[in-house]
């Protein structure tokens, strides 16, 4: 079974676009999500004019902030000030990679942790290790449990979920979502001895590596879940033309596995509503 991940986060906009109107209509408060956008990067000026398409589709106010390559960290840190005390900004995103020469760590460490969207700042990777309800989650983790939701229903207690990859970004959280989930995590990565074993031992099998197609129809048990995170580009030999492949080798696991998430079209579409619905949180927290 293919996991529509394009489906789910259309169902999820639009319930996000109703509770948006509620909102307004109660609180008189647009949520107003920001974007700060630094450089010239090709792939993230797409990501970014996604971003907000989306955030008006659902009714929300959207603000981009462009800063050249050239823009200091200092320059950047100003940015962040002017809108951690703007009190019409909910949401604050600084789009990632930053040019070499800031720092992203200082960057992520300066956005109000109430305004982080993302969920990468210390305070909120803080509240979600120790399970507060409060924390801001990271979009995409929280679409890899939705998915595997859609698939298995809510209750995913005593499930093996196996994760491939320690990143702050996904593999770290979305490890402690399904330990919230009541879930046995295991985290596999590049020093994991026997990954194959490791990954025939998942009933959830999250990769999030960065390598395509990575992940073999042999590691996977009959019957698991797969969710797949990467998005890698792969140029095809024969035409010369490049295609989007996950992490994971989708032909030959899909004969195996009893659901998977396809790419694209899976956890990558959900990524952006996962974060719609954190700027909606933020606003109503503030409201
Ligand atoms: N660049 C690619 N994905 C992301 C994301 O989820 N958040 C931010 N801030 N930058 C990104």
């Amino acid at each position: 079974m293919i996991i529509d991940g394009k489906q789910a986060a259309s169902d999820l906009r639009i319930a996000l676009a109703e509770e948006v109107s509620s909102f307004k209509k109660s609180k008189g408060i647009t949520p107003n999500l920001t974007v700060v956008l630094v450089g010239d990067d090709p792939a993230s000026h797409v990501y970014v004019r996604n971003k907000v398409k989306q955030t008006i589709e659902v009714g929300m106010i959207s603000n981009e902030i462009r800063l050249p390559a050239s823009a200091s960290q200092a320059e950047l840190l100003s940015q962040l000030t002017f809108l951690n005390s703007d009190n019409a900004v909910h949401g604050i995103l600084v789009q990632l990679p930053l040019p070499s020469h800031i720092d992203e760590a200082v960057v992520i460490g300066a956005i109000n942790p109430e305004k982080d969207v993302d969920g990468f700042h210390a305070m909120n990777s803080g509240r979600l290790l120790n399970g507060e309800a409060d924390a801001l989650v990271p979009c995409t983790p929280q679409g890899c449990i939705i998915l595997a939701k859609q698939h298995l229903g809510d209750d995913l207690s005593g499930k093996h979920a196996v994760v491939i990859g320690r990143s702050n970004i996904v593999g770290k959280p979305v490890a402690l979502l399904f330990l919230q989930e009541n879930c046995t995590v295991t985290v596999a990565h590049s020093h994991t001895k026997n990954l194959a074993d490791v990954c025939l031992q998942a009933d959830i099998l999250v990769a999030a590596v960065g390598r395509a197609e990575f992940v073999k129809a042999g590691w996977v048990k009959k019957g698991a879940t797969v969710i797949d995170v990467g998005i890698n580009r792969l140029v095809d030999e024969s035409t010369g033309k490049a295609r989007l492949v996950g992490d994971v080798d989708y032909a030959a696991v899909s004969e195996v596995c009893g659901a998977i998430t396809p790419v694209p079209g899976g956890v990558g579409p959900m990524t952006i509503a996962c974060l719609l619905r954190n700027t909606l949180e933020a606003a109503k927290r503030y409201g």
